[in-house]
């Protein structure tokens, strides 16, 4: 690493007037531009990304045909609300978006401006459309940062500390993480299990028939990429069928291609949703987000239910129509899934070769790598530390989730040179610390979630 005076300069100014609440920290960097997977900082310093802006970038950063298609756009017209107004742009994308969608039948989307709005949104339509008021969702989810998207979240205290009462009307049921699978327990005991619990709040106190969806991330991102048991899936999914519930789905971090499929429902068979939350690389990182449904769900409310003056604004809808091109002309579904593959085999070999990996998920360029404690089993969050801010030292950004997870997201366009130089770095962040060679920043207590 070269110097970082510019980088600290920057950061003490900003530091004055910048709320703790509105950063997780990782490292002491201010990013100046960015091309690809490669990522520099003020001072100069190059960093390969393995984060892709927390999966908003997955066509990479400042990809020439978005660049393009911002800047003629920007040319012609910035932004004229679509709460009044269709633009050609925005008008364009719907049904390109609708077709993608991974539901039969006709489909409708109304434009928002984050992920987070976005599930609001299925809260909206999916009791104006049942006429029923509960929402359930599953903790270790996020779902965003409104009101109603951080009540539908279960993964950080902070999300809600301090800030009650949260949205009334949503109940939260425990997501089976494969850490809480008990020793030899089977596949299918382990979704019976957590089928029960699931259950337990509509034997006793939810009825099913004032219960409005269910709202699931597929793989759950923020949580730890980590899928969702498929035989739990579709209890959920049958259980939500039988009683009239509608099942909604959150794309915003796994959607646009991030596991090798549009969405990550597409890594399941037999679930349709009814609705579904997509943002981030939509529109390659520019503020869009949409809520994606079926026609007849989507019509259940009247205008203006859920308008916002500059979603669907005609620059981020044509970034996010380049953003379409470029996902199927460079086939990037494929190539996340191909370099995915590499990546599994190289967190695997490093799994063989050392105890404190705990455990490899991999879907697609997408993946949680566990680091735990050898003696117990149990999630390490100083190792996670230490490893996390030794790999950003060499030259790569990753990060961590709920402490102890090495969250793995590169842009889908990472070369596979870049990859390999990556993975150098990251087995000699391992190395190291195998041999405790490495120790914590001195501003350790303040990193991550
Ligand atoms: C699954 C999921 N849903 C929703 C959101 C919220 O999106 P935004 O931050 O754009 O509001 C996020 C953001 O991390 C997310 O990962």
């Amino acid at each position: 690493m070269g110097s970082m005076e510019k980088n600290k300069q920057i950061l003490a100014k900003e530091k004055e007037a910048f709320a703790t609440a509105a950063r997780i920290k990782y490292y002491d960097i201010v990013l100046d531009h960015g091309k690809g997977a490669i990522l520099t900082d003020v001072d100069g310093n190059d960093y390969i990304d393995l984060l892709a802006s927390a999966s908003s970038t997955n066509t990479g950063h400042c990809h020439p045909k978005v660049v393009k298609a911002i800047q003629d756009q920007a040319k012609k017209l910035i932004q004229y609300t679509p709460a009044y107004f269709a633009n050609s742009q925005a008008a364009r994308l719907a049904p390109r978006l609708a077709a993608l969608a991974p539901m039969s039948g006709p489909v409708e989307v109304a434009w928002g401006n984050s992920g987070s709005d976005a599930n609001d949104g299925i809260i909206k339509f999916a009791r104006a459309y049942t006429g029923r008021q509960y929402m359930v969702s599953f903790t270790g989810a996020y779902h965003g940062s409104t009101f109603g998207s951080m009540t539908l979240s279960g993964v950080s205290l902070n999300m809600t500390r301090k800030m009650g009462p949260l949205l009334p009307g949503v109940v939260k049921v425990p997501f089976p993480d494969p850490w809480d699978k008990l020793p030899n327990e089977s596949d299918d005991d382990f979704a019976e299990r957590y089928f029960k619990l699931f259950k337990l709040p509509f034997e006793t106190y939810l009825p099913a028939d004032e219960t409005a969806a269910v709202l699931i991330e597929p793989i759950q991102g923020d949580g730890g990429i980590v899928k969702t048991p498929p035989k739990f899936m579709k209890k959920v999914y049958d259980f939500c069928k039988q009683n009239g519930i509608l099942f909604a789905i959150d794309e915003v971090n796994q959607g646009m291609g991030r596991t090798g499929k549009w969405w990550s429902v597409q890594n399941f068979d037999g679930i349709e949703p009814d609705l579904m939350a997509v943002g981030k690389s939509l529109a390659s990182g520019l503020p869009l987000s949409a809520v994606v449904g079926r026609k007849e769900v989507m019509e259940s409310l009247g205008a203006p239910a859920n308008v916002y003056t500059t979603a669907g604004n005609p620059v981020t809808t044509a970034a996010a129509n380049a953003t379409i091109d470029v996902i199927k002309e460079e086939h990037l579904l494929e190539r996340s899934q191909k370099l995915g593959a590499k990546a599994k085999k190289f967190f695997d070999e490093e799994k063989e070769k050392y105890n404190f990996i705990g455990g490899v998920r991999m879907y697609g360029l997408d993946g949680g790598i566990d680091i735990v404690d050898p003696e117990t089993g149990e999630g390490d969050d100083e190792a996670t530390t230490k490893i996390m801010y030794r790999v950003f030292e060499l030259g790569a950004i990753i990060i961590s989730l709920r402490g102890h997870i090495l969250r793995f997201q590169p842009p889908l366009v990472i070369t596979e040179e870049e990859l390999d130089r990556a993975f150098a770095m990251i087995d000699q962040a391992f190395s190291e610390y195998a041999q405790g060679k490495l120790s914590l920043p001195g501003n350790a207590g303040e990193l991550g979630w």
